[in-house]
């Protein structure tokens, strides 16, 4: 995009790939443009690039790593030049690298709360100095984060997800006489999951009896971004798994 745009502007973080790609191509068919926000995956981000153009909206990846508060920064003095605002922030990056408590590397924490925390942190700050009253922010979480529970496994993004469903309260409440809503998405075992049991014990797990799809996420984020009433809200999108 070289321009500024007088269409909405969506920012996707982690959107290159999986879920974010999947949340991308779905926005820019709502009427997005789209800026997708990537650290590594060079090819996943062009051809996504090309695929939103050829159904007729903008689209432009930007590669920074969100941890790193300067290159947010950087990033978004970016859009602001390229697209002028941003109207929809979905901080998606949500790093999981479980590994019992009892042998928690203190990197694998520094980088987990570092991308995943603070980096949707950085995101927020660049993109509400960008956002029009109408504009949005949605946080992708995880399921069951309603009520502190031990989870010894994965406690790194645990604490993580935890602390950005804070961050979406104090940011809806203090937000919204600006009429800028902050929003939580969580999702359970996703299809692509890397910890999903097998088909024959899934309904241990998840009561509705299957995994959810991208499409199951990307229904609740167009739910949230229909219902301008609703904020500061963590909507469990996972089939009762963890209820
Ligand atoms: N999959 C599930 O079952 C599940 C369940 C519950 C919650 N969730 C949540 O849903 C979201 C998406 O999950 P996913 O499994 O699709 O994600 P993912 O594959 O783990 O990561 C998505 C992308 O995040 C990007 N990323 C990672 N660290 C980054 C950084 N420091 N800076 C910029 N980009 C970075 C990576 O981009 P590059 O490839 O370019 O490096 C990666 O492709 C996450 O928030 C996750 O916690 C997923």
């Amino acid at each position: 995009m070289s321009a500024v745009t007088t269409r909405p502007v969506a920012v996707v973080t982690g959107g290159a790939r999986r879920l974010g790609r999947h949340l991308c191509l779905s926005l820019a068919a709502r009427g997005y443009d789209v800026v997708i926000v990537y650290r590594s995956s060079d090819d996943d981000a062009r051809t996504l690039v090309q695929a939103i153009a050829a159904t007729g909206r903008r689209a432009r990846a930007v590669k920074v790593d969100v941890a790193d508060k300067h290159a947010v920064a950087a990033a978004f003095a970016g859009i602001g030049a390229a697209e002028g605002r941003v109207d929809l922030l979905v901080n998606n990056v949500g790093n999981y690298n479980p590994q019992s408590v009892t042998a928690l590397d203190p990197d694998v924490w520094d980088d987990t709360i570092a991308a995943n925390l603070s980096g949707a942190y950085y995101c927020c700050y660049g993109a509400l100095k960008l956002m029009p009253a109408g504009g949005h922010i949605i946080n992708i979480g995880m399921a069951g984060l309603e009520g502190i529970r031990a989870n010894t496994r994965g406690t790194d993004y645990y604490v993580s997800k935890t602390g950005l469903l804070v961050l979406t309260r104090a940011l809806a409440a203090a937000y919204a006489p600006q009429q800028i809503r902050v929003n939580m998405v969580s999702p359970g075992q996703l299809e692509n999951s890397v910890d999903l049991p097998p088909p024959e014990e899934i309904s241990q797990w998840v009561p509705i009896g299957r995994s959810g799809t991208l499409d199951d996420i990307a229904q609740a984020v167009h739910y949230l971004l229909d219902a301008g009433y609703v904020t500061g809200q963590n909507l469990d999108v996972a089939g009762g798994y963890r209820l």
